[in-house]
């Protein structure tokens, strides 16, 4: 038998189904199996994606399934749990959702899965944290999608702001995704050109500037707001990141990687630019930070590892 890449996707909410959604339409896994608690919204959704296949790329095996489909997956995504309601935090979700996921790690692992992880339900660094001690996994093979929505409303919003193509604008977002989460200033272009010599240029007030990174934290908020929650824009990250290690891609993207000494720090999953590639993070990319980064990203590292002592110590 020919082997070829499965997706296992653990919850099709919003952000999963927009998930499984972009993945078809980009012809990215060959195989895609959905499960859900919600077993008739699992099984609705197969169904649906399957009458897009013959506007497909390409052919994508898709049907509603068990944990038992997980043993031959090479990548479970997991977006399953609680999401925001207008007014709660990121880190309000812990408890919630780290209960939550022991009983959805538990029964992947039993079904012998011996792949690559990667999780988007929020607190994303916390759970994800969970997700490799729960599994027992190598800490390469456990992803969580960390600044990359961020990171890519940081880019998009710098990008309008000076006017160019987002594409062209490498620019990151790191530290915890949410509330505590900082821009690199120090580090941020557009086509090889430092942005302090666009400022410059456009005369641009300090204001407007951190009111760029100000709508970038708080972008969730706006959104959650107005239609209850967000899901495009992640699961077109999750996607990304999914080509990347399907993909062997070795693509620079900002993921929550474990930390052992990079950034000055030690055990915790958190948002940093890392090299993804079919075994998982490569390797942490580790930004020269200015001492006022530095101090804000040790907050961040403190913030959450505060949150999630207390949680993950019952386990
Ligand atoms: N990382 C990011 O950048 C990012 C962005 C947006 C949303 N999120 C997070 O993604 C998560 C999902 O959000 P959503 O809007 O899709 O929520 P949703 O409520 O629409 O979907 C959650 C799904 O999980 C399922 N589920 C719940 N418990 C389950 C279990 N034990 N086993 C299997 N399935 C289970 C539900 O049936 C539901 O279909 C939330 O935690 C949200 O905060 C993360």
């Amino acid at each position: 038998m020919v082997k070829v890449n499965r997706v296992a996707l653990i919850g099709t909410g919003f952000v999963g189904s927009s998930y499984a959604f972009a993945l078809l339409n980009q012809g990215i896994t060959e195989e895609l199996v959905l499960i859900d608690l919600n077993e008739a919204k699992a099984e609705g959704d197969a169904m649906d994606l399957n009458h897009g296949l013959p506007f497909s790329p390409s052919r994508t095996k898709i049907w509603y399934g068990s944990y038992a489909d997980c043993d031959q997956a090479d990548l479970v995504v997991i977006t399953a749990g609680a999401n925001q309601k207008p007014g709660e935090t990121r880190l309000d979700l812990v408890e919630k959702n780290t209960k939550i996921f022991k009983g959805i790690v538990d029964q992947i692992m039993a079904s012998g899965f011996d792949g690559i992880f990667l999780v988007a339900t929020n607190p994303v660094d916390i759970l994800t944290y969970a997700v490799w001690k729960f599994s027992g996994l190598p800490k390469e093979r456990v992803i969580g999608s960390g600044t990359i929505l961020d990171t890519a409303r940081f880019r998009f919003l710098l990008g309008e702001y000076f006017d160019v193509d987002t594409r062209n604008v490498h620019a990151y977002i790191i530290g915890e995704h949410g509330d505590t989460e900082l821009p690199v200033w120090s580090h941020a272009d557009i086509a090889g050109t430092r942005i302090s010599q666009w400022t410059k240029r456009h005369e641009s007030k300090q204001e407007e500037l951190d009111k760029i990174f100000i709508n970038v934290r708080d972008a969730a908020y706006h959104i959650i707001e107005r239609k209850g929650a967000t899901y495009y824009g992640i699961a077109m990250g999750l996607v990304r990141l999914t080509k990347a290690i399907l993909r062997n891609e070795n693509s620079v993207l900002t993921v929550s990687a474990y930390l052992e000494g990079e950034y000055g720090h030690n055990d915790v999953y958190i948002g940093v630019p890392a090299v993804v590639n079919r075994s998982g993070i490569r390797e942490v990319v580790e930004l020269d930070l200015t001492a006022e980064e530095n101090e804000k990203f040790t907050h961040s590292v403190t913030v959450l590892k505060e949150t999630m002592n207390p949680v993950l110590s019952k386990y």
